[in-house]
């Protein structure tokens, strides 16, 4: 493994016009459980809700900056196209088709995507997600111990022109699904998938800059005439869970990405200690990357910089984690300050519409 090699993705922060509205929907409609209610550090005048498997481990991480102004993004080079959530099962997922079309959130798919299957709605700010099944995995059509060595054209009957909408619409679960069941569970971040607009640029700069390496050289399935790679942390035999991150090529696009409301903001990855970031830091500068100074975020630390299509990127320590400030029984539950704001706190809890939390479950 190259000596700057992270595990895989720590958190991914999207933005949201209404926090209220945004718990509502990752919380008592998928069933994450919220891990932190706190401020944006840099602006606290704004939530900031992590949501989490019920101990924020890295790797399950979401979340949100709300923004109540801030008009709604776009797509484009530089940008994110959307978050996959991992699901053990077809037959889960398939669930959550159910679920989710119950509660007026229209849903396409599922989509054998060779790797995975796919179904795919959006959050209430536009965001696209996925929730992908996690098997069967990478290995399909080439060995475990040589991915990502070839193009691979994906099967006809996998693309627009050879799928048959109407029977994979028709698929669903047949009951109501009035609770999130074990089978259904969502296990972290699956994949993310952005937009550039240089594949080859963008793939040395991950392997150099983060240890990815290429696990699959494919087409976008729904959009054969574009490529889509795939990279992750792969030791030559396994592909890290919560590790991969897929681009569609774009070449010599202009059309960027722009930030706002049910747009991801960055994604950050994992880095085990603070002298591995500080090392890693060393790593980006050599690079002739530019990156940010070390900033506290109480739950981690973190440095930020770019990819060269712009995308906003962080490395953030595994700990100290978001038992630092509460009971772990009880994370998510009340408002979260750091030290530095804790004299502002009345000013700061007038200012932002309450959340509610703790208030049901359901549906
Ligand atoms: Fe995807
Ligand atoms: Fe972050």
């Amino acid at each position: 493994m190259p000596a700057h090699s992270t595990k895989g993705f720590h958190h991914i922060t999207m933005v949201s016009n209404d926090a209220p509205r945004t718990l509502a929907f990752y919380r008592d409609l998928l069933g994450v459980p919220l891990v932190k209610q706190t401020v944006n550090f840099d602006d606290p005048g704004a939530y900031h809700l992590y949501f989490g498997d019920n101990e924020g481990e890295p790797g399950t991480i979401l979340t949100f900056f709300e923004w109540p102004n801030a008009r709604r993004g776009a797509w484009g080079v530089g940008g994110i196209h959307h978050l996959a959530l991992g699901v053990d099962t077809p037959e889960g997922q398939l669930m959550w088709k159910r679920r989710l079309q119950d509660a007026g959130v229209p849903v396409s798919g599922p989509y054998d995507r060779g790797y995975f299957r796919s179904i795919y709605f959006r959050d209430p700010d536009g965001q696209v997600l996925e929730i992908a099944t996690q098997g069967p995995g990478y290995a399909i059509d080439e060995p475990a111990h040589a991915l990502g060595q070839r193009l691979i054209q994906p099967d006809a009957r996998r693309l627009p022109d050879g799928r048959d909408e109407a029977s994979i619409q028709g698929l669903i679960h047949l009951e109501p699904v009035p609770e999130v069941t074990p089978e259904m569970r969502l296990q972290g971040i699956h994949h993310i998938t952005g937009i550039t607009d240089d594949l080859e640029r963008a793939g040395a700069f991950y392997e150099e800059a983060l240890g990815l390496r290429l696990v699959k050289k494919t087409l976008n399935q729904d959009d054969p005439t574009s490529k889509h790679y795939f990279w992750a942390n792969y030791d030559g035999q396994k592909v890290g869970s919560h590790s991969a991150l897929t681009l569609f090529g774009w070449p010599g696009s202009n059309q960027r990405a722009r930030p706002g409301a049910g747009q991801t903001h960055h994604i950050a990855f994992r880095v085990p200690s603070r002298a591995d970031q500080a090392e890693w830091r060393e790593h980006l500068l050599a690079m002739g990357v530019e990156v940010s100074p070390v900033m506290d975020r109480k739950y981690f630390e973190s440095i930020y910089f770019n990819a060269p299509d712009g995308l906003l990127l962080e490395i953030a320590t595994d700990g100290p984690g978001f038992a630092i400030d509460e009971d772990a029984a009880e994370l998510g539950s009340r408002l979260q300050l750091p030290a530095w704001m804790e004299a502002r706190r009345k000013e700061i809890q007038e200012s932002l519409q309450p959340l509610e939390v703790g208030a049901g479950s359901d549906a």
